[in-house]
């Protein structure tokens, strides 16, 4: 049984006597209006679903009945359906034109009429369902945009606070670091990143192209300490076909990959007396020849370079060029070493912790306070590369909600006892025997002490060289 309403809207009586009865009977609810005038006027108080609309009436008639009432917001979508006794075709295309449904021509056929009725009173609830619904989701596309801007919103938030471009810290050295890194962002300015292993150079480089107006081209990175000396112009400046034994082709230097961009000299104190002269020519000059070949080649390139030595010293020691370390430390970057900065401590542990259990759906979500003093403690002589690898490892082998010091295993690890001070070289020499140890003796790969170090190879070895260690050493 239906509820639905129905307004006839006759000058007859006796059409609207036998409508009314037949509807009635069918179970709408009928309201009736002899003429257009009088019909307009019910309908500023009842809100029939369909209406029945004679054509010839006294006063306006049914064309004029029906355009007014779709000229008003709150009876447009109400369906109409002509009731004419007129075969004109004209008259009922006259009928769609001022916004009818239908039309149905008497004498009326009480099954055709009921059809009817109900075929558009099922098409006008269909179309209502369909607006709700696309309401409804307009209303959460808007939520989502809401959302979506409050999430930048915060994202940026965090980042004034302690992260900037993905480098996390609070303490006065850091913020120290990003203030010279957004100020030399913007210029060409040649830039030397100094400090230990896993201090953050190459993120600090990273980021200094990427707040550069270079950051549409591309950042070409040279581990110089990783190049077998041989090779290292060839990469740097590229070389011709036939250039030397095995140059079966011609091959584009780094530099002129690097060309509007930038190139980043990872590891640069590590570089060879006579690549050194010939890299002090391209800063000057930004020009140079490929290997075999004539031409000069003039490029445009910002130079970023690190190295986790004392330049300085280097310098001193007749090992590293003058020249070129002037060129190079125009303007210096000095990243802290992590455990001279124990304020960054918590918040880098937490957010690493953050990362890992994200990335592996667990759901250790804080550090306990005791497992936090232990990681204050510690001598990370891998730096935040280390605490990284350490909270990685602890998220893993954690199954509870909070970190606890038995998942950091850093017992085992050289951490200084209070009572203790030793010399800084002495402490990593022990920290790397005891990985060698660990890894009876194996330096490199993902079992070896550079892995768990958390540092790169070529690094560890370059430090072991200085320390007089040999890696047979952790073997006994
Ligand atoms: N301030 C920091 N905030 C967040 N992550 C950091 C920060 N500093 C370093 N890291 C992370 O620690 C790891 C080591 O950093 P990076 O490679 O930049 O060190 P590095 O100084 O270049 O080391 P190396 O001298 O061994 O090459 C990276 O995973 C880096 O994302
Ligand atoms: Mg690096």
């Amino acid at each position: 049984m239906t509820t639905d309403t129905i307004l006839i809207v006759d000058d007859t009586p006796t059409n609207i006597g036998v409508l009314f009865e037949y509807l009635t009977q069918k179970g709408f609810k009928v309201l009736v209006a002899q003429d257009g005038e009088s019909a307009l006027e019910q309908l500023q108080f009842s809100r029939p679903d369909l209406i029945l609309l004679d054509v010839l009436m006294p006063g306006i008639d049914g064309f004029e009945t029906c355009r007014r009432l779709k000229a008003q917001a709150a009876t447009k979508d109400i369906p109409v359906i002509f009731m004419t006794a007129l075969a004109e075709t004209v008259d009922k295309v006259r009928g769609f034109e001022v916004g009818a449904v239908d039309y149905i021509t008497k004498p009326i056929q009480h099954e055709e009429l009921l059809a009817r009725v109900t075929a558009h009173l099922t098409i006008r609830k269909l179309q209502e369902s369909l607006i709700q619904q696309n309401e409804a989701l307009q209303r959460e596309i808007a939520e989502r945009e809401r959302l979506h801007g409050e999430k930048n919103y915060l994202q940026e938030e965090i980042k004034t606070h302690y992260n900037f471009e993905e480098m996390v810290g609070v303490s006065p050295a850091m913020e120290k670091v990003f203030e010279n890194v957004a100020r030399v962002a913007g210029t060409d300015t040649t830039v030397l990143i100094t400090g230990e292993t896993g201090t953050g150079k190459e993120l600090v480089a990273r980021a200094i192209h990427n707040l550069s107006p270079r950051k549409s081209s591309a950042l070409i990175k040279v581990n110089c300490a990783a190049l077998p000396s041989g090779l290292i112009e060839s990469e740097l400046f590229g070389h011709e076909k036939g250039a030397f034994t095995g140059a079966t082709a011609k091959k584009k230097g780094r530099f002129e990959l690097a060309d509007a961009g930038t190139i980043f000299l990872d590891e640069v104190g590590e570089l060879s007396f006579e690549t050194q002269v010939k890299l002090l020519r391209v800063l000057q000059e930004q020009e140079f020849e490929t290997v075999g070949g004539t031409k000069t080649l003039k490029v445009n390139v910002r130079v970023i370079a690190a190295t986790n030595r004392e330049l300085q010293e280097e310098v001193k020691k007749g090992a590293f060029r003058a020249d070129l370390f002037f060129r190079l430390n125009i303007f210096p970057v000095h990243l802290p070493a992590l455990r001279e900065r124990s304020e960054d401590l918590p918040l880098l542990a937490d957010y690493f912790m953050k990362k890992f259990a994200g990335k592996t759906g667990k759901r250790v979500n804080a550090i306990s306070p005791a497992a936090l003093d232990l990681l204050k403690h510690y001598h990370w002589a891998g730096n935040v590369r280390e605490l990284t690898n350490v909270i990685e490892r602890a998220v893993i082998l954690c199954d509870e909600s909070v970190l606890q010091p038995k998942h950091l295993n850093l017992t085992t690890a050289a951490s200084i006892s209070d009572e203790e001070v030793w010399n800084m070289e002495e402490v990593e020499r022990q920290h790397i025997l005891k990985a060698l140890k660990r890894t009876r003796g194996q330096v490199g790969g993902a079992n070896g002490a550079a892995n768990l170090l958390g540092v790169n190879r070529t690094t560890l070895i370059a430090r072991m060289k200085k320390l007089g260690i040999g890696a047979a050493e952790g073997m006994e």
